[in-house]
C-alpha cells in the first residue's frame, strides 16, 4: 500500500510534490522517489527510507524540473513494499527507455509479463512488479504507438490492482493516470491538476475532487485533463468540492497525529451526531441509510465484516443490535469472509465498517456479499472510496481525516454509527420503546461532555502508564459490551508500541490466559459498575491471587475497586450504550504514553500501513 502524487501546471513542482508525499507517509514510508523533467529528459531521484532522506537528497543535489513550453510535470511515490525489500532500486518511479511511472497495488500476473519481455530482450533492474508495467508500455511504444495508446493496450494485459502515474520523454507536457483497485483522485486547480492516492496530500492546493472509479484513465495536458473509460471513451465526472481544510490535517499542536486524533473525538462525534438525533426528543434521522421499514422488517440476519479496529467495533456492534433490535448477527473478520462461502442471501443485511473504504479485504467482502445477493451498508469515513461507492448505503461516520495509522476517533465514531443504527432498527421494530430508549439516547448526545471528562484523566492515565513502557506482556480484560475494548486496547498497545498484548473476555481466564499471569504481567481490566462487575471482580482476585498487576479502570464512586487494585482509573458511569466509547480513551491514552516513553514511531509504526489496500 503506498503513496502517489502527480502534477501538471505551472508551477516547478518539486515542493509540491514532496509536501504531498508528507502528508501520504502514513500509507507507506520504507522508500520514495520523484520524476521531473530537466532540459526535456527524465531525471529520477529515489531514497531507501523516510521521506525525510529524499527531502535531504533533493536539497544536497538541487534537484529540480526544467519547464516544457511554460509547464511542469512530475510524480512522485511513498512505498510500502509488496514485491521486493525496501531499497533504491525497488523505490518507484520506476524508469523504461522513455517511460517513468509510479505504481501503487499489485500486479498479479508480473511473473508471466515479465518472462514475456526478457525474452523481447527487455532487461529488468528491479525485483518489482511495478517494473513491469513500465517494461510494458515502453515494449508498446517501441512498436510505434503513442503514449497515450502505449498505456492503453498495456493495461489491457495486467491482472491486479493498479493505480498508475506515468510520465514519457516523448510526451513531455502530457501526464497520464489510471486507476484500478487501488485509490486515486484527481485535484482540480486553477490552471494546474494533480493526482493522488488520498485528499490530504491535495488540500493545500485545492478542495475540488474527482473520484476516479475502476479501469478509468486521466490524460492531463497544460490546462486540460480528459478522462476516458478503458475502451477509451471520454467519459463526464462530477467534481466534489470539500470542506476539509488543510490545516485539519496538521497536527494542530499535539506531538503526534495520534494524541491529536485522540483529542479530537469530542468533536468528531458531536460532528457524527450532527442532524441525526434530535435533541432532547428520542427521534433520531438517519437520512443517509437507505432501508425502508419494510426492509428493515425483512432482514433476516445481519452479517457484520471488517479488519482490525474495525472489527472490534463490529464486535461492539453485534451486542447493540441484538440488545436493541433483537436481529441475530454474525460477526467476520474481512480476510475470513469470502473464503469461507458464506450462507449470506437476499433477505441478510451485510454491514462493513471501515475508517479508510480501501481496505482490500473487506472490499472483497462486500463484493462477495452483493454478488449473493444480501443487501451492504457500510460505515465509513471517508466520502467517495470504493467502499463507499459500492454499498448501498453509506452511514458516515464523520471523523474528519484521521493520519495517524492507530486509528482512534475513527473507532469511537463507529461505535456512534453502531448506536444510532442499532437504535434506528429497535425503534422502527418496536422491540425498543421511544422509553427504553431514551436513556441511551441522552448519553449518546451527551457523550461529547462525558468524553471531555474522561480527557481530564490525561496527566494520571500518563503516570501510570509510563511506569509499565518496560513490561514485555500486557493482558486486558473485559466482559460484555466492554469485552471488544479489551481486544482494541491491546491492538493499540502492539500497534504503536511493539509490545506484546492479549485482550480477553475475563471469564476466559481460566481457560488459559491465566497462565500468562505473574509479577511481572500488568493487567488492565475494564470493570465498571454493570451487570458483569461482580464477576469482572472475581477474575480481578484471581489475577491479584497470581501477583498479577491490576490497573482497574472503573466507575467513579467506587469505593471497592481502588483497594483491591494496583491503580484505578475512575470514569464516569453513563449507560451500557456508550460505555465502550468512555473505556476506549484510557487504552488509546495508555498504548500512546508507553509508547512515547519508548520512543517508537507513533504515527507510523514499523511495517503497518494506515489503510492495507492489498490482500
Ligand atoms: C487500527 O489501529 C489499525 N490501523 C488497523 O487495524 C485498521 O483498523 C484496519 O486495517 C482496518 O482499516 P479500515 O478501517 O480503513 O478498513
Amino acid at each position: 500500500m503506498c503513496g502517489i502524487v502527480g502534477y501538471v501546471g505551472p508551477r516547478e513542482p518539486t515542493e509540491i510534490l514532496l509536501k504531498g508525499l508528507k502528508k501520504l507517509e502514513y500509507r507507506g514510508y520504507d522508500s520514495a522517489g520523484l520524476a521531473l523533467f530537466y532540459e526535456g529528459k527524465i531525471k529520477i531521484k529515489r531514497c531507501q527510507g523516510k521521506l525525510s532522506q529524499l527531502e535531504q537528497e533533493v536539497q544536497n543535489s538541487r534537484y529540480c524540473a526544467t519547464p516544457v513550453q511554460n509547464h511542469f510535470v512530475g510524480i512522485g511515490h511513498t512505498r510500502w513494499a509488496t514485491h521486493g525489500k525496501p531499497s533504491e532500486r525497488n523505490a518507484h518511479p520506476h524508469q523504461a527507455g522513455p517511460i517513468a511511472l509510479v505504481h501503487n497495488g499489485i500486479i498479479e500476473n508480473y511473473a508471466s509479463l515479465r518472462e514475456k519481455l526478457l525474452s523481447k530482450g527487455h532487461a529488468v533492474s528491479s525485483e518489482t512488479d511495478s517494473e513491469v508495467v513500465a517494461l510494458l508500455i515502453y515494449d508498446h511504444l517501441k512498436s510505434g504507438c503513442d503514449f497515450e495508446k502505449a498505456v492503453f493496450l498495456a493495461i489491457q494485459e495486467l491482472i491486479g490492482s493498479y493505480s498508475l502515474g506515468i510520465l514519457c520523454e516523448t510526451e513531455p507536457n502530457k501526464l497520464i493516470a489510471v486507476r484500478n483497485g487501488t485509490p486515486l483522485i484527481v485535484g482540480v486547480g486553477d490552471h494546474e491538476n494533480f493526482i493522488a492516492s488520498d485528499i490530504p496530500a491535495l488540500l493545500e492546493h485545492t478542495n475540488k475532487f474527482i473520484y476516479l472509479e475502476d479501469h478509468e484513465v486521466v490524460v492531463f495536458e497544460p490546462n486540460s485533463l480528459v478522462i476516458k473509460n478503458i475502451a477509451g471513451k471520454e467519459i463526464k465526472k462530477e467534481i466534489h468540492h470539500i470542506q476539509w481544510t488543510a490545516d485539519m490535517v496538521e497536527k494542530g499542536g499535539f506531538q503526534h497525529f495520534m494524541l491529536k486524533e485522540i483529542h479530537e473525538q469530542p468533536q468528531a462525534i458531536i460532528n457524527t451526531l450532527q442532524d441525526r438525533v434530535v435533541k432532547d426528543k428520542n427521534v433520531l434521522y438517519l437520512k443517509d441509510l437507505k432501508l425502508s421499514e419494510d426492509e428493515i422488517r425483512q432482514i433476516r440476519k445481519i452479517y457484520l465484516v471488517a479488519c482490525g479496529t474495525a472489527y472490534h467495533a463490529s464486535m461492539v456492534g453485534k451486542y447493540l443490535i441484538e440488545s436493541f433490535a433483537r436481529i441475530p448477527c454474525e460477526l467476520d473478520l474481512a480476510s475470513e469472509f469470502r473464503y469461507r462461502d458464506p450462507l449470506i442471501g437476499e433477505k441478510d443485511l451485510l454491514i462493513v465498517t471501515s475508517q479508510s473504504g480501501e481496505t482490500a479485504d473487506t472490499l472483497a467482502a462486500l463484493r462477495e456479499a452483493k454478488k449473493k445477493g444480501a443487501k451492504v451498508i457500510s460505515i465509513c469515513n471517508c466520502r467517495g472510496s470504493t467502499i463507499d461507492r459500492e454499498s448501498d448505503s453509506t452511514v458516515y461516520t464523520q471523523a474528519g481525516p484521521e493520519i495517524g495509522v492507530a486509528s482512534t476517533k475513527a473507532f469511537s465514531t463507529q461505535l456512534v454509527v453502531f448506536n444510532l443504527l442499532a437504535l434506528h432498527l429497535g425503534l422502527t421494530l418496536k422491540t425498543l420503546t421511544p422509553e427504553k430508549a431514551a436513556p441511551y439516547v441522552q448519553d449518546l448526545v451527551r457523550l461529547p461532555y462525558t468524553l471531555d471528562e474522561v480527557l481530564k484523566k490525561e496527566p494520571e492515565i500518563k503516570r501510570i502508564a509510563e511506569k509499565f513502557y518496560k513490561k514485555k506482556t500486557f493482558l486486558y480484560l473485559a466482559r460484555g459490551m466492554n469485552m471488544p475494548i479489551a481486544l482494541e486496547g491491546a491492538l493499540k498497545l502492539k500497534e504503536i508500541s511493539y509490545i506484546n498484548a492479549e485482550g480477553y473476555a475475563a471469564g476466559e481466564m481460566k481457560h488459559g490466559p491465566i497462565a500468562l499471569v505473574d509479577e511481572d504481567t500488568p493487567v488492565i481490566i475494564l470493570a465498571p459498575k454493570d451487570k458483569y462487575y461482580d464477576k469482572v471482580l472475581s477474575n480481578l482476585e484471581e489475577i491479584k491471587a497470581r501477583a498479577g498487576i491490576v490497573i482497574a479502570l472503573g466507575s467513579e464512586g467506587d469505593l471497592h475497586l481502588p483497594k483491591v487494585a494496583d491503580w484505578f482509573i475512575p470514569l464516569p458511569q453513563k449507560s451500557e450504550n456508550v460505555m465502550p466509547i468512555l473505556l476506549t480513551i484510557p487504552v488509546q491514552l495508555i498504548a500512546y504514553y508507553i509508547a512515547l516513553k519508548k520512543g517508537t514511531d507513533v504515527d507510523q509504526p514499523r511495517n503497518l500501513a494506515k489503510s492495507v489496500t492489498v490482500e
